[in-house]
C-alpha cells in the first residue's frame, strides 16, 4: 500500500485488506501476539512483528520456538513464509496500515491495572504510523481503554479517532496447550465508531473463521472480562466445595462428575492449588478497579479472588497433616512437587501456585523439589523467590527419595503408573493418581 504521508480513505484500506496489500504490524510477540501472526500470514498479509525484547526478536528471525506449547516448526513456517518479520525498531511501524497490540496488562505492586505496555506501544503508533491506521488492541483490559486510553494518546499527538487513526478493540481468546489455531477461535470485534468497526470486521474476517461484531470497543473489552471473571468465580466455587466436602469426607471429584451427568444448567470447573497464568488471577481485577473507581463494589469477584489465593495455603495444610499422618514433622521433610507450570503441557509459570507452594512448604522448614519436563530451570518470577533450581528427571529412584510428593499440575508426560508404584505419600491437588491410588493409605487429596 501507498507508503507516504497522506491520509487514505477508508474505503482504500477495505479494498487493500481484501486484496492482502494491506501490511499489518503486531506489537507484543508472546502468547497472543504470535499465534495471531500466524493466522494473519496463512490468510496471505505480510506482518511486520514488533517487540521490545531484542533476544526474542533474534530468535523469532532465526526461525526459533519461543514458546514450547506452541507446535514444532511453528515459527520457522512464519518465517521461511517469507511474510513474517520481526523487530525492534519502532520507526518501521511507519510502514503498516493496521496494528494489533498484544502486550501484556498486568497489575501494579497494589493490585490495580497496570498499563504500561499499552500506553508504550499507544506512543510508538501515536508517533509513527500513518494517517488511517487502524489500531485494534487485543490486550485484556478495563471498559473504556481503547475509546479513553489509546484515544487520548493519539490525541496529544493531534491525532483524533475515527478521523486519521481507527480504534476498536478484539479481545484475545487464545488458551495456550490447547493447540486450537488462533483461525478457529471466534472473535469478538467492537470499534469506537462504525468506519472502525467495519474496518475491524473486514481484518478479522480475512483470517479468521468467525467474527461476532458488536456494538461497541466497550461491549468487546466488558466481554472478555465477563469471561474470565465467570471462570475465576467457577473455579474459586469448586475450590471451596472441595475444602467444605472434604471436611465432610465426600470427595469433590466424584460430585462434580456426578453433577456433569446434568445435560442442562451445569458446567463442569476443577478444583487445583490455586490460580495461575496470565488470564484468571489478574484480569478479574481490571473489572473491580474499574468498578470501584465508579463507586461500585464487585463483591463477588473479589471474594473469588480471595478464596482463590488462600488455595496453596489449604494444600499445604493437606501435605502437613498428610505427614503427620506417617509420624513426620514438615521440617526436615524432603518434597517432590510434581509440575511447576500453572497448567498441564504448558511451560508458563506466570503466578503458578506451584512456586507459592514451595515457598509456603519451605517456610515451614521442608526441603522442596521440583520435576517439570517443560521447566527445565526455575525462572525469576517478580514477587516471588525459589532460587535458581532445576527440574529433577522423574524416575522410579527419584520418586521413591521423596518424603511425599505434591501432584500440582498434572502434565500427561508425567508417568503416573511409575509415580503411584514408586511414592511413599501423596498429596494430589488434580485428581490424578484417582484410580491408581484411591483408598490407599498414603493417597490424600488436597
Ligand atoms: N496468554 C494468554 O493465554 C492470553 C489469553 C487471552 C488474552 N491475553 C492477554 O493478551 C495480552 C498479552 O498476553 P501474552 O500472554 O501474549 O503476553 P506475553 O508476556 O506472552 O507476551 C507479551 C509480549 O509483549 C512484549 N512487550 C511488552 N511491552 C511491549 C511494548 N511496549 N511494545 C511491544 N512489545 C511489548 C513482551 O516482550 C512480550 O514478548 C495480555 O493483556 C493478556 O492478558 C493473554
Amino acid at each position: 500500500m501507498n507508503h507516504g504521508t497522506t491520509q487514505s480513505h477508508p474505503d482504500v484500506l477495505h479494498r487493500h485488506i481484501d486484496s492482502r496489500e494491506a501490511q499489518l504490524a503486531i506489537l507484543g510477540l508472546g502468547s497472543v501476539g504470535l499465534p495471531l501472526a500466524h493466522a494473519f500470514v496463512a490468510a496471505g498479509f505480510d506482518v511486520l512483528g514488533y517487540d521490545i525484547d531484542g533476544e526474542k526478536v533474534a530468535r523469532l528471525e532465526r526461525g526459533d520456538n519461543t514458546l514450547h506449547h506452541l507446535p514444532e516448526g511453528f515459527v520457522a513456517d512464519l518465517v521461511a513464509s517469507g511474510r513474517f518479520h520481526a523487530t525492534t525498531d519502532p520507526e518501521r511501524l511507519s510502514e503498516v496500515d493496521v496494528a494489533i497490540v498484544c502486550v501484556p496488562t498486568p497489575l501494579d505492586s497494589e493490585r490495580k491495572p497496570d498499563l504500561s505496555c499499552v500506553r508504550d506501544a499507544g506512543r510508538k503508533l501515536a508517533a509513527h504510523t500513518r494517517p488511517g491506521v487502524l489500531v485494534v488492541l487485543e490486550s485484556t483490559t478495563w471498559p473504556g481503554t481503547t475509546r479513553g486510553v489509546l484515544g487520548d494518546i493519539f490525541a496529544e499527538r493531534g491525532r483524533t479517532a475515527g478521523v486519521d487513526v481507527f480504534l476498536a478493540y478484539s479481545p484475545e481468546r487464545e488458551d495456550p496447550g490447547r493447540n486450537v489455531p488462533a483461525s478457529a477461535i471466534p472473535k469478538l470485534v467492537g470499534g469506537t465508531c462504525e468506519q472502525s468497526k467495519a474496518l475491524a470486521l473486514r481484518l478479522y474476517s480475512a483470517a479468521i473463521e468467525v467474527v461476532v461484531p458488536v456494538s461497541s470497543a466497550e461491549v468487546a473489552e466488558s466481554a472478555k472480562l465477563l469471561e474470565n471473571v465467570f471462570r475465576a468465580v467457577n473455579i474459586a466455587l469448586v475450590n471451596e466445595l472441595k475444602v467444605a466436602l472434604a471436611a465432610l469426607k465426600v470427595d469433590v471429584w466424584e460430585v462434580i462428575d456426578a453433577a456433569s451427568s446434568k445435560p442442562f444448567g451445569f458446567m463442569r470447573f476443577t478444583p487445583g492449588p490455586g490460580l495461575g497464568g496470565h488470564c484468571l488471577p489478574i484480569d478479574p481485577f481490571y473489572l473491580t478497579w474499574i468498578a470501584r473507581e465508579h463507586g461500585v463494589a464487585t463483591r463477588l469477584v473479589e471474594l473469588a479472588g480471595e478464596i482463590s489465593r488462600e488455595m496453596p495455603k489449604y494444600v499445604v495444610d493437606r501435605a502437613v497433616a498428610a505427614l503427620s499422618a506417617r509420624g513426620r514433622d514438615v521440617s526436615g521433610a524432603r518434597i517432590l512437587v510434581l509440575g511447576l507450570a500453572y497448567k498441564p503441557e504448558v511451560d508458563i509459570v506466570t503466578e503458578s501456585p506451584s512456586i507459592r507452594l514451595i515457598e509456603l512448604l519451605e517456610d515451614l522448614g521442608a526441603a522442596c523439589e521440583y520435576s517439570d519436563p517443560y521447566v527445565p530451570v526455575a525462572p525469576t518470577v517478580p514477587g516471588h523467590d525459589i532460587g535458581q533450581r532445576r527440574s529433577l528427571p522423574l524416575d522410579a529412584d527419584v520418586v521413591a527419595g521423596f518424603d511425599l510428593v505434591l501432584v500440582a499440575t498434572d502434565h500427561k508426560a508425567f508417568d503416573w503408573d511409575m509415580v503411584a508404584r514408586s511414592a511413599r505419600l501423596v498429596v494430589d491437588t488434580r485428581n490424578a493418581l484417582a484410580g491408581r491410588l484411591d483408598g490407599r493409605a498414603h493417597y490424600f487429596k488436597a
